[in-house]
């Protein structure tokens, strides 16, 4: 087995719910939308289906639609005339060319201009297009897999992402979950990436059974690259596994209860605030209320807001006045 594979897409039932409907889709030429947060496997899922299709003797082509600039998306992906703009001093075939007999990969799929979403629509009605300053049409016969990471039905609303594309690659989606929602797949994970990083740097380093805890705790916002980022370090620094428990304990003192960090890293600055100014008012308003003895008249006064206003903030603070409280 070569080490740059990875076989552990089957380790948790959400994994092998999925293998199960790659095993169904492979062979036929359905269009896939792979969903997931970013580090989740998406581009080994594509391979995946790549590998179990008909097509698997032919190319897997893959496109980081964020990575090229927009100017040049559509040269990349349908090639190019000779003489198309400056600088095409011959013709270049695009990836879509390239993919002929295959499978194209067309990752961050949100990121595709909006002119570029209309031509891929037509494209994918026929799998014929012409190349940028060209007249011929090319017909190619591929198979196109799409990815993101972006919340596509927003993009919708927002007119950034067509409809009529998204239910066109959307004929069979898939959505990898993030990793600490399988966390069963933890332990086996961190085994494998340190058999390959130990024999890909020549190292021998084991891992405590109590930094696989760790590693299994862990919220992991970065998903499988992260863990295999971790596992790497582990493997390259001496003190590795050390640094790693450090920074776990970092992150554990600086919140108070255990499944804390995710959402603190998720909290917008503008949500901290709110919940700030929140619990400042409600504790104001309990010191307030109890100075008076719940004379709501005057404690609006004393807060200088209307009387009916304070009522609305002690319901929204549920606030209980003593009489009414029940023991
Ligand atoms: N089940 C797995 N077994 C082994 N390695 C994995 C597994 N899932 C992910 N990885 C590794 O984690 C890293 C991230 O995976 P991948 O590139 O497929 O994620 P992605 O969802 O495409 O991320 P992005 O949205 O950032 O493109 C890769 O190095 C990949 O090899
Ligand atoms: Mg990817």
């Amino acid at each position: 087995m070569t080490t740059d594979r990875a076989p552990l897409l089957d380790g948790s039932p959400k994994m092998r719910a999925i293998l199960t409907i790659i095993e169904n889709i492979a062979d036929t030429d359905a269009t896939v939308l792979i969903r997931g947060e970013s580090g989740v496997g998406k581009d080994l899922v594509a391979r995946a289906i790549h590998a179990q299709s008909g097509r698997r003797a032919g190319p897997f082509v893959k496109v980081n639609c964020a990575a090229i600039p927009p100017g040049l998306l559509e040269s990349e992906l349908f090639g190019h005339e000779k003489g198309a703009f400056t600088g095409a001093h011959r013709r270049k075939p695009g990836q879509f060319e390239y993919a002929h007999g295959g499978t194209l990969y067309l990752d961050e799929i949100a990121e595709l201009p909006l002119a570029l979403q209309a031509k891929l629509l037509h494209v994918l009605q026929d799998f014929r297009f012409t190349l940028v300053g060209g007249q011929r049409e090319l017909a190619v016969e591929a198979r196109v897999i799409a990815a993101t990471n972006r919340d596509l039905e927003r993009a919708l609303t927002r007119g950034e992402f067509r409809e009529d594309l998204y239910y066109r690659l959307n004929v069979v989606e898939l959505r990898i979950p993030p990793l600490r929602e399988r966390r069963e797949e933890i332990p086996k994970l961190a085994e494998w990436f340190l058999a390959r990083f130990n024999a890909q740097y020549g190292r021998q380093k084991q891992l405590t059974p109590e930094t696989l805890v760790r590693l299994s705790q862990h919220p992991w916002s970065g998903n499988v690259r992260e863990l295999e980022n971790a596992v790497r370090r582990m493997v390259l620094l001496t003190d590795g596994e050390q640094v790693f428990e450090a920074q776990v304990a970092h992150g554990r003192t600086g919140q108070a209860a255990a499944p804390g960090p995710a959402r603190l890293v998720t909290e917008s600055l503008r949500e901290i605030a709110r919940r700030g100014a929140r619990e400042a008012e409600r504790k104001a308003l309990a010191e307030v209320l109890e100075r008076v003895r719940w004379n709501r008249a005057a404690a609006s006064r004393i807060l200088k807001v209307s009387y009916k206003t304070l009522l609305n903030k002690i319901a929204a603070c549920e606030l209980t006045s003593p009489a009414r409280r029940v023991v």
